[in-house]
């Protein structure tokens, strides 16, 4: 079997009952688990959040939060750890895999981010799977985004409680070459101004990878993330302070609470196939399984 470390989240926040949660990731990461065993890490990562993102319960692609205008708008965005090769699509509506897209703009354009109708030309060009808008919109959103309108706030996604609900998805590998990549998708939170983007396609803040380094997935108030670049942080506490992959997270969440008051969390793996989990929300839904591993771990 090909040696590999693998992490995927579904967001962070503060639910009281986690069980569907937990069944959806115990499954995907098993799925990952098996693509693992003979597949690239940047191919593990986009094949692994294609399924977060056609899964209703996670806040992208399928299942995606509300804007103010009750659309769905994504972001999404896909690293390299080889070669610092990136690809990102932002504002992107009726893309069935908006991670998908990430991965089109890296390998076929001479661009990293492609935004809003740009986007859309260029998936029309690719052939990129497209669904009706009504396909993303799940029931649960539409209530969600009422509520945040009732309450005049904008709002993250994954809670009991609004203050604290965050979403996202990602996923982190590392494969038997010891390549790095990373991958992250999102709808955004509820209730966000129409063509807001967020930390999620956007590399060094919700996304990151560098060979001999590490990969990072965020998940969070995507405007923190923005601010703190929490992502290439962490890839640089690693660099300078020469860390694994646990201590790189939680400094990087200190520095978010630290420097902003910052809410979500994190995921990562280490060029020594080490995993490393931190959020400063209640918890963060994210599984992660390494190669010679009976079962994968969930952290929730
Ligand atoms: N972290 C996702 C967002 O804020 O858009």
């Amino acid at each position: 079997m090909s040696k590999f470390s693998i992490a995927i989240h579904g967001g962070a926040g503060a639910l009281s009952d986690v069980s569907e949660h937990r069944t959806a990731l115990t499954e995907i990461i098993n799925e990952a688990a098996n693509l693992a065993s003979n597949a690239s890490a940047i191919d593990v990562v986009e094949r692994t959040v294609v399924l977060l993102e056609n899964h209703p319960l996670f806040n992208a692609g399928k299942g995606s939060v509300l804007n103010n205008k009750g659309e769905v708008e994504c972001d999404a965005a896909i690293m390299n750890g080889t070669d610092l090769d990136a690809g990102a699509v932002a504002g992107v509506r009726g893309i069935k895999n908006p991670v998908a897209l990430a991965r089109k703009v890296m390998s076929d354009s001479e661009h990293v981010m492609l935004v809003g109708d740009g986007a859309l030309e260029f998936a029309a060009s690719v052939n990129a799977p497209t669904e009706q808008l009504d396909y993303f919109v799940v029931e649960s959103r539409l209530k969600q985004l009422e509520e945040a309108k009732k309450a005049g706030k904008v709002v993250l996604d994954h809670s009991d409680t609004e203050e604290e609900k965050l979403g996202t998805v990602g996923a982190v590998a590392i494969d038997d070459k010891g390549n790095l990549a990373a991958a992250t998708s999102t709808g955004g939170i509820v209730n966000k101004k129409f063509g807001r983007v967020g930390d999620s396609p956007v590399v060094g803040a919700g996304v990151y990878a560098e060979n001999g380094l590490c990969a990072v997935s965020a998940t969070g108030f995507g405007e923190q993330f923005l601010r703190t670049t929490l992502s290439k942080h962490i890839g640089d506490w690693m660099r300078y302070n020469h860390v694994d992959a646990q201590s790189a997270a939680q400094a990087g969440i200190d520095y978010l609470v630290e420097k902003v008051n910052g809410l979500g969390g994190v995921i990562v793996v280490d060029a020594n196939y080490n995993i490393g989990i931190a959020h400063s929300t209640p918890l963060i839904l994210s599984a992660s399984i390494c190669s010679g591993e009976t079962g994968a771990r969930l952290d929730f």
